[in-house]
């Protein structure tokens, strides 16, 4: 077997509450660690610095002792909670943050795909940031110039390509970075939750990319709250939680143990200041409620609302609102969304400086079963908050159709009213029973 790619050994990272230990968790940091990463870069060592052993309460241990390696052209996958510790693997690995004790040596040139405004230069054009990317991976121009078609074409970028990148929507800003990321050719790619930024349609290309990413025996180490994308790309998954690896393993059995001991927790949004988005508007707290009451239990075919508090920080006015409130099964395949605008509900400002949205469903259409939900904010087309795991919620079994009966839950998992009608040969009859 070739020599491991990625060799994590007791790594770990504390983070200070309240200091700032940002260091450079911002994207001109981003853009400077990538641009002093030896161009060579084959083999980046990242060492115990120092270890206090004065903890205190206002210390937060993001990861704990992690050691785990990759061998050349696998695809791992690393699930947990919100705050597990994901994304603080991935920027160590990237080198945008330094671990706190213990090493993680990559041997290969990376590219990574992080939080939306990391990687790329805000000055800079599409263009510009494409060939910057390109030659810090060790291409050459005559290499670039040859992708470069195809990666402003899966990005679907157009004419923006010349602009510079700050003035691109988080959704450009999204699929420019996972094309170059795709396409540049590094030997290891570090993929951060890009899945939940952008469409549908985008979602379904990038897994298509990935896969044959993942075929061409590139390393490929991602990170997602969506576990069906998880399942498909990667045949081994990390779990973590609260920093500590607690299962490693197949990637089947590795969403059973995430699913069977870490989602107990309900609805923790994790930090705000973490969470991807433009953050003038953040969610404080997402709950249901049926009858007027907060509940965890919803009823098929009953009346349920979902509430999304939020916090508007600063005096600009949030205008041209879309909430987005999605159910997920519990691999995180979509089942329903409820999109404000496109359901006829516009919110041109929101009130401030907290409130909260309330997305009733009169007769909830869901079948027995328990479901994930997720929330996006944007204003005026910018992602300002994003929730990829806002918490579960049970369907207890109802009398959707008011037949005294339920649908049994194997059935799947989605209601609709409808008729039968049995149409026969000469006259079409009316509608079959009552
Ligand atoms: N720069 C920072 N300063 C202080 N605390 C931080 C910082 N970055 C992360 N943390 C904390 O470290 C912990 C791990 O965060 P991390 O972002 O790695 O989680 P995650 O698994 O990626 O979560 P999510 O699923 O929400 O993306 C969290 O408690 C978070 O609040
Ligand atoms: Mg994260």
């Amino acid at each position: 077997m070739s020599r491991p790619a990625i060799e994590i050994d007791h790594l770990a990272k504390r983070y200070r509450i309240g200091l700032a230990e940002e260091l450079h968790d911002t994207f001109g940091g981003a853009v400077l660690s990538w641009l002093g990463s030896p161009l060579s870069n084959l083999r980046r060592l990242r060492r115990l610095s120092r270890f206090d052993p004065g903890d205190d309460a206002d210390v937060i241990w993001a990861l704990r002792d992690v050691t785990f390696a990759v061998a050349a052209g696998e695809v791992v996958g690393i699930i947990g909670a919100n705050g597990a510790g994901k994304s603080t693997l991935l920027k160590i690995l990237s080198g945008i943050t330094e671990p706190t004790a213990g090493r993680a040596v990559i041997h290969g040139r990376v590219a990574s795909l992080l939080e939306v405004g990391t990687g790329f230069h805000p000055d800079l054009t599409g263009r510009d940031n494409v060939y910057l990317n390109g030659t810090i991976l060790g291409m050459s121009k005559g290499e670039i110039d040859r992708k470069f078609d195809e990666i402003v074409d899966f990005a679907e970028v157009g004419t923006f390509i010349d602009t510079p990148i700050k003035r691109y929507s988080s959704g450009m800003h999204v699929r420019l970075a996972f094309s170059v990321a795709a396409h540049l050719e590094p030997e290891i790619l570090l993929i951060d939750e890009v899945l939940a930024v952008g469409d549908a349609a985008f979602r379904k290309r990038c897994l298509g990319k990935m896969g044959e990413v993942a075929a061409s025996g590139r390393t490929v180490l991602f990170v997602s709250h969506n576990l069906s994308a998880v399942e498909r790309l990667c045949e081994r998954s990390v779990v973590l939680d609260h920093g500590r690896i607690v299962f490693a393993g197949p990637t089947a059995a590795a969403i059973d143990h995430y699913l069977r001991h870490t989602l107990d927790d309900g609805a923790a949004l994790g930090d705000p200041q973490r969470r991807p988005g433009r953050g003038r508007v953040r969610f404080t707290r997402i709950w249901a409620e049926s009858g007027g009451a907060e509940t965890v239990h919803l009823t098929s075919g009953g009346e349920a609302s979902i509430c999304l508090a939020y916090r508007i920080s600063g005096a600009q006015p949030i205008r041209k609102v879309r909430v987005r409130l999605g159910w997920t099964n519990l691999l995180g395949d979509p089942l329903l969304t409820c999109i404000n605008d496109l359901s006829g509900f516009p919110i041109p400002q929101l009130p401030g400086p907290e409130g909260t949205i309330r997305i009733h469903l009169p007769r909830l259409p869901l079948n027995a079963g328990t479901y994930r939900l997720n929330a996006w904010l944007k204003s005026e087309r910018e992602i300002e908050d994003l929730v990829a795991e806002a918490g579960e919620l049970t369907v207890a079994g109802g009398d959707f159709y008011g037949t005294g009966m339920s649908i049994p839950a194997d059935c799947g998992p989605l209601l609709a009213d409808h008729s039968f009608e049995v149409l026969a040969p000469s006259t079409a009859a009316g509608p079959a029973g009552r």
